[in-house]
């Protein structure tokens, strides 16, 4: 039997990293705002230097806080999973800001919606994670669920973020 609850308090530091720059992101872009030689920029608006950090930081906060509290046994120890949630939220800010590369690469503006977006940070996070988890975390039935509920979460979280004012565009 999969086990739902910890694989939700497991994504917690990707959850929490992914979004906390959209209330506290801003400043100096990440790409310092250069362009690629294709004439678009690197990563565009929506990457910024602080954004990143403070995803990085807020994810590992709340890895910590979990590995505290809520020890799970993909990790053997806690110090492990301590160590986890920062590569995972790591792992999140860096597939986000790839996803974004990808992206002005294709010709897709900042802020448009784009299938990858979705879970192409979870995948970076869980592959980043890969050195500290058990590999039995990455069963068929663990990751489509994974995916599966941050497919579905995402568009719903930017919505609401969209409604409640804290981000431009509802995806
Ligand atoms: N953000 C940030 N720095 C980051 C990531 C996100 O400041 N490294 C903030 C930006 O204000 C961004 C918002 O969080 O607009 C939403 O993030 P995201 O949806 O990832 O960026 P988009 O604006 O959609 O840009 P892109 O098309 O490049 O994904
Ligand atoms: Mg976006």
């Amino acid at each position: 039997m999969t086990d739902f609850l910890g694989l939700i308090i497991f994504m917690l530091p990707i959850y929490v990293a992914n979004s906390i720059p959209v209330l506290l992101g801003g400043g100096m872009r990440l790409d310092l705002g250069k362009d690629f030689p294709d004439g678009r920029p690197v990563l565009g608006e929506g990457k910024t230097i602080r954004g990143f950090v403070v995803g990085v930081a807020g994810g590992s906060v709340a890895g910590g806080l979990l590995a505290l509290y809520y020890p799970l046994a993909w990790f053997s120890i806690p110090s492990l999973q301590f160590w986890g949630g920062a590569l995972m939220a790591l792992g999140t800010m860096t597939g986000d800001a790839f996803g974004s590369f990808i992206k002005r690469r294709l010709g897709i503006e900042s802020g448009r919606p784009f299938l990858l977006d979705t879970a192409l940070f979870l995948a970076f996070a869980l592959a980043f994670a890969a050195v500290f988890v058990a590999p039995s975390l990455y069963s068929l039935p663990n990751l489509v669920f994974m995916f599966g509920l941050t497919i579905v979460l995402h568009p719903a979280t930017n919505f609401i973020a969209n409604r409640l004012g804290l981000k431009k565009v509802p995806w």
